[in-house]
């Protein structure tokens, strides 16, 4: 089935309810009503009902079937900004979270957290880190993960030839035991989109082929990683030859079970992880989904700005599938 088919059919009619704190531009607006219309999600919107009403007009959207949550009128204001307070646990005050919840950002984000939202998706006209920052420091991860981390889904062809490929956007030099938790976790991710999870740890050595602190540390986390999720084949350190390609397994490390058939990717820092899955974007002609920032309580998912209106609504489809994933 394709990716997207099989999503969709994993969230049709759930009722999730995904926020949208950008809810006057046109690409939200454009979206949440497909998501809308086809049942996939109850879109909630952030802002003045009225700006947001004009917006869809002038768009040719009818606004009468989104709920419409403007931060200055909310009823559940209080409740927000006590909650708020509560769970920066001494890092703001309340004064400071009246001013801090008046961000879309921030707001989306506690309506998310106080479960009025099962998910959020923002940054079609803010940076990462304003996005992201929110949901790190309110929602959090889950139990047993210190770090969020971005995934990306590579997908080429007619065939649909998927892989995950990560770190691709947070951590920008993760120690072995956040590098274990994100092979784990990339390990769900790829069972989200009905990849078989095979994680290589990559590196530019395999099985001791090279020395330096930096493949120690891939070792490391290969060693971790195993022990914390023993259900998935693991393996490392690879080079990416070997992990992909079954002649150069073959060759390099003949007794892997990923080695030259892995389909979860993951690099050893964020600089090798954002180039690699651009190249494979570029030279290669896969499409790049993402990036799914995975280990979060409740899914929140960051837009680039230049994302149009079909990139909405695919990564509102994912972050309503993370909702699934316990
Ligand atoms: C994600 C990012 C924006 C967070 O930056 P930041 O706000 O400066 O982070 P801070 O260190 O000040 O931490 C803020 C809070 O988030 C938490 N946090 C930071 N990174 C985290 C992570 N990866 N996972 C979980 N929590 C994290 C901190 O613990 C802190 O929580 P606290 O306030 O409750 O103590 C930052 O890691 C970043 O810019 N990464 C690179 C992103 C990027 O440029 N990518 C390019 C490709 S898209």
């Amino acid at each position: 089935m394709e990716l997207f088919d099989s999503l969709r059919f994993k969230i049709v009619r759930r009722g999730i309810k995904i926020v949208f704190p950008e809810a006057t531009d046109a690409r939200i607006l454009g979206a949440a009503a497909r998501l809308k219309a086809e049942e996939l999600v109850d879109p909630i919107l952030i802002g003045s009902e009225e700006e947001i009403r004009t917006a869809a007009h002038a768009r040719g959207i009818k606004a009468s079937g989104f709920t419409i949550i403007d931060p200055n009128k909310y009823e559940q204001w209080d409740e927000m900004v006590e909650a708020f307070v509560q769970r920066r646990n001494g890092k703001a005050s309340k004064e400071q979270a009246e001013k801090i919840l008046k961000d879309v950002n921030y707001f989306g984000t506690m309506l998310t957290y106080m479960g009025i939202a099962d998910g959020m998706v923002s940054g079609a006209i803010h940076s990462t880190g304003d996005t992201v920052r929110p949901a790190l420091q309110i929602i959090k991860t889950k139990p047993g993960v210190s770090r969020t981390s971005g995934a990306m889904i590579m997908v080429r062809g007619r065939d649909q030839e998927k892989y995950v490929f990560s770190d691709c956007a947070i951590n920008v030099n993760p120690t072995a035991q956040e590098l274990a938790e994100i092979a784990v976790d990339s390990a769900k991710t790829a069972e989200l989109f009905d990849i078989e999870p095979k994680v290589a740890l990559m590196s530019f050595s395999t099985k001791g082929s090279a020395k330096a602190a930096e493949v120690d540390k891939v070792v490391e986390a290969t060693k971790i990683a195993k022990e914390l999720a023993p259900q998935y084949m693991i393996d490392g350190e690879l080079q990416f030859d070997a992990s992909y390609v079954p002649a150069v397994a073959q060759l390099k490390a003949p007794d892997s079970k990923v080695a030259g058939q892995a389909t979860v990717f993951v690099f050893p820092e964020l600089q090798s992880g954002n180039i690699g899955y651009k190249i494979a974007q570029r030279f290669g002609n896969f499409e790049a989904i993402g990036p799914i920032l995975q280990g979060l309580n409740k899914p929140v998912s960051d837009l680039s700005r230049g994302a149009n209106e079909e990139d909405v609504y695919k990564l509102s489809i994912i972050t309503a599938a993370q909702t699934l994933i316990d």
